[in-house]
This record gives C-alpha cells, sequence and structure tokens, in this order.
C-alpha cells in the first residue's frame, strides 16, 4: 500500500485539521470495506496518550476510538488507576478497522505489518502535536508500531521506557523526553480465563503510568 504520508497535511495546527484529512486517507486497502476513519480523541494538552490497535466494530459504525466493551473496561481501569480521564488522548495505531465478513457478522481481523507501517504516519503526526509526557501502549499491535515487530507485551508489560521511537526512526517521531509503559489490551481482559486477575494486572501497570505523569 502507499501509505498514509500523502494525505498528512505537512504542518498541521490541531489535532481537527488531522482527523478531517484522516477522513479522506487512501493509504492501505482497509478503508474500502471500513464504514469510516476513526481518529484518535482526547485533550489536546494530554500528558497521556494511549495507543490501541485498530478501531471494533462499535468504533467504526461511531467514529470514535474505544467506545465498545474494550473502550468501557478501558474507562474502568483508568479510573481504578486514579488517572484523570481530563488528561488523556486515546488513539489507535490503525485507523480503520480489519474485520472479515461471515454470513452479515464482521469478525475482527488484527492488522497486518504492512497495514500498520501504512497507518503510522497518522500516529507520528498525532504525537508531534501533542507532545505527552507520556505513552501507554496497548497490546501487541501498538507495541510493534512504536518498538518494532519483534515486541512482546508479557516481556515490556509494566516498565517505564525511555520513549522508543528515537532509536530506530529518529526523523520519525520528533519529540522529546517522553515515557513509554506497555501493558495488555483491553480487549485481552476481556477474553482471560480469569478475568479478575487480568484487569487487576491493567490497572496495576495503568498506576504505574499515573504516577509517572503525577
Ligand atoms: N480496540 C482498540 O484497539 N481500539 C479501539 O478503538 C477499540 C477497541
Ligand atoms: Fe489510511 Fe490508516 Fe485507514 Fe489505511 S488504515 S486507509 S493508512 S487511515
Amino acid at each position: 500500500p502507499p501509505g498514509a504520508q500523502q494525505w498528512v497535511p505537512p504542518h498541521p495546527d490541531s489535532i481537527d485539521e488531522l482527523k478531517q484529512a484522516a477522513a479522506d486517507c487512501h493509504g492501505c486497502e482497509l478503508r474500502e470495506p471500513a464504514t469510516q476513519t476513526v481518529f484518535g480523541r482526547g485533550a489536546p494538552n494530554a500528558k497521556i496518550v494511549f495507543v490501541g490497535e485498530q478501531p471494533g466494530d462499535v468504533e467504526d459504525q461511531k467514529g470514535l476510538p474505544f467506545v465498545g466493551p474494550a473502550g468501557r473496561l478501558l474507562r474502568d481501569a483508568v479510573d481504578d488507576a486514579g488517572i484523570d480521564p481530563s488528561d488523556l488522548y486515546i488513539t489507535n495505531a490503525v485507523k480503520h478497522f480489519r474485520f472479515e465478513l461471515r454470513g452479515s457478522r464482521r469478525i475482527h481481523q488484527s492488522p497486518g505489518p504492512a497495514h500498520i507501517t501504512a497507518c503510522r504516519p497518522w500516529l507520528v503526526a498525532e504525537f508531534s502535536l501533542l507532545k505527552p509526557e507520556l505513552v501507554v501502549i496497548l497490546g501487541a499491535t501498538a507495541g510493534k508500531a512504536l518498538l518494532g515487530p519483534s515486541f512482546r507485551v508479557n516481556r515490556s508489560r509494566g516498565q517505564l521506557m525511555p520513549w522508543p521511537g528515537s532509536a530506530q526512526h529518529p526523523e520519525d517521531f520528533p519529540v522529546a523526553d517522553i515515557k513509554a509503559l506497555a501493558t495488555i489490551h483491553p480487549s485481552a481482559v476481556l477474553r482471560a480465563d480469569n478475568r479478575d486477575i487480568a484487569y487487576q494486572g491493567l490497572v496495576d501497570d495503568l498506576k504505574i503510568a499515573a504516577e509517572a505523569v503525577a
């Protein structure tokens, strides 16, 4: 795929401007079957940016990130971790819903490496405007988008890391002094055998995030 770069405004002034431009993005083939681009949302001066995988079925229809079941769980966890929701901006590594049709049901499919790469310019543009203090990486797709293909959630979660973009792509993420913290994706909590333990693990990781920006 050609990637999103040619749709990204060269000198955007606001997230709104990016969002409007992203509505026209044809950077990869995920655009066609999906309903709409689902851009990030939140405080323009957010200290913390959460990066998820891609919009799900509900998000695709509503046009907003994390408004389905995973979003509800994430909001609870943010609350239980003591993070002020007005300090947040929430986005996804990939901005269109990837799915497989089975009859009339749309079954979630994880985005592939080519989709992550194609969509990455939007994430870069968001970071360049937001300049957050901390990035919370939700699960493997966001981790691969930001830390490279060898990222594994369970090896890295719950530890404050230096900003990952700079080492591999210094030209890419022109933002200094950001910290990063990886954790489990809220959808993985919903699928876990022991949901309570998985949820508590997410909250514990988010408490580290809360302390890091306190
Ligand atoms: N899962 C994600 O990764 N992002 C969303 O926006 C919703 C569910
Ligand atoms: Fe553009 Fe990303 Fe959507 Fe692909 S997934 S069309 S790169 S916004």
